[in-house]
């Protein structure tokens, strides 16, 4: 039983008008507070796209059994489907092989996964993990958690004021102790580029291997893994328009096949008996239980929606409107960006003289505007800038000039209310 893809396979015909792409996206249809939904957090989760929900309704409705299990029609239909969306996410990533392709719950799985498996084999006393002073937490906290079970240290490349990283001292932070370098291709706060081919390059000129955090890079240009050539990549499907749950750490097989397995249980074993167990092969030894299967067939199908308007295309119409946006509001007064590093992608992070973000947040969304305020889950980078959080409107191709006019609209109206 195949899904039926007539209205589908028009959808995504030619070249579409980005006003017809918006239409594929049902919840940005409504109005908030009687004002039309201006949807700008995308960097905290995307919205889906009617063909992703379509896919995720026909598996449930005809496909959903468990994979790898079963020798019947339906565990055999969602074992194709299941497998299928590996092979889209490698081909998505330019990943070699889909096996070196893991399904996790998300970014922060996949780098503990790696901080797990990695550090558990490769760190010991003494040793260092070298990490961007530009991280989420997701890309800290479990590098601090493992240098204090072997007694090794978190070390920082620094950021300037712009929020742009300095690699003036890298080669010396690359000392001989350092086991890895984690550092995020985008910034989720500031929304900087980083340089990671340099790092990954320098880091390899010395055998160090690189983990990057591409949560926030995947959704907004052509990545490719090998181009790039990191050793792990990791990140989320609810922010490239699939659902949530589900997340992708793509890691060299070298490394993949020295490390000891994050979860014990179902499908990560060739054969256990009471004396021992033998692990299976890459990628099933890291996906113990039951996966997120459903999610992660509708992150294929996110996939096959982003490949069909062109990573490339996309990152042009975000470059447009992140340049409108930060013309309109770098003119307005009392209004003071944060992160203005020369490559940014998709985040404006700003604040306003005397209000808090959170009040600025709280007040946009009552004109139907959605940005994050807060810490963004980057406390050291609001640490090193001198400030507690800022509001952060980040963007999605999906979005129009119309909702750049209602944010600057907005922040108008924060700043009456305020009376400055
Ligand atoms: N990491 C997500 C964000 O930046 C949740 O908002």
């Amino acid at each position: 039983m195949e899904m039926p893809v007539g209205e589908k396979k028009m959808r995504r015909e030619g070249k579409r008008s980005w006003d017809e792409i918006r239409n594929d996206f049902p919840v940005l249809q409504q109005n908030i507070r009687e004002h039309p939904l201006a949807y700008l957090d995308n960097a905290a989760s995307s919205q889906m796209p009617q063909d992703v929900i379509d896919r995720l309704v026909w598996y449930h409705s005809a496909e959903h059994s468990n994979v790898h299990r079963g020798v019947h029609t339906l565990s055999q239909r969602a074992t194709r489907a299941y497998d299928q969306a590996r092979e889209k996410v490698a081909q998505f990533i330019g990943a070699p092989d889909p096996k070196e392709c893991i399904f996790t719950s998300g970014t922060t799985e996949g780098i503990n996964l790696v901080a797990h498996g990695f550090g558990r084999a490769f760190v010991d006393e003494g040793d260092t993990i070298l990490v961007s002073a530009l991280e989420h937490h997701s890309n800290i906290v479990p590098w601090q958690m493992l240098c204090e079970e072997k007694g090794a240290t978190v070390e920082v490349i620094p950021m300037n004021d712009r929020g742009e990283l300095v690699l003036d001292d890298l080669d010396e932070l690359l000392d001989g102790s350092v086991k890895l370098v984690c550092v995020n291709h985008v910034s989720n706060a500031l929304g900087t580029v980083n340089p990671v081919k340099e790092i990954i390059d320098r880091a390899h000129q010395r055998e160090i291997p690189v983990l990057v955090d591409g949560a926030q890079a995947v959704p907004h240009m052509a990545v490719d893994v090998q181009e790039l050539g990191a050793d792990f990549y990791a990140f989320s499907g609810h922010k490239m328009c699939g659902p949530t749950g589900i997340g992708v750490l793509w890691g060299r097989r070298k490394w993949l096949e020295k490390m000891q397995p994050y979860q014990g249980g179902g499908d990560m074993i060739l054969s256990v008996t009471w004396e021992g167990t033998t692990y299976n092969d890459i990628p099933f030894k890291f996906e113990a239980g039951t996966p997120s299967i459903a999610a992660a067939i509708g992150l294929g199908e996110a996939i096959d929606y982003l490949d069909a308007i062109g990573m490339d295309r996309i990152a042009r119409r975000e470059a447009e409107l992140l340049d409108m946006a930060t013309q309109r509001l770098s003119a307005m007064e009392g209004v003071r960006l944060v992160g203005t590093a020369e490559d940014k992608a998709s985040v404006i992070s700003f604040d306003i003289d005397g209000i808090h973000p959170h009040d600025i947040g709280t007040i946009l969304d009552n004109e139907g505007i959605a940005i994050r305020a807060g810490h963004h889950c980057a406390q050291p980078v609001m640490d090193r800038l001198g400030i507690p959080a800022t509001a952060r409107a980040s963007l999605a191709f999906y979005n129009r000039e119309l909702d750049i006019d209602q944010l600057v609209a907005g922040i108008y109206s924060v700043k009456e209310i305020f009376g400055v």
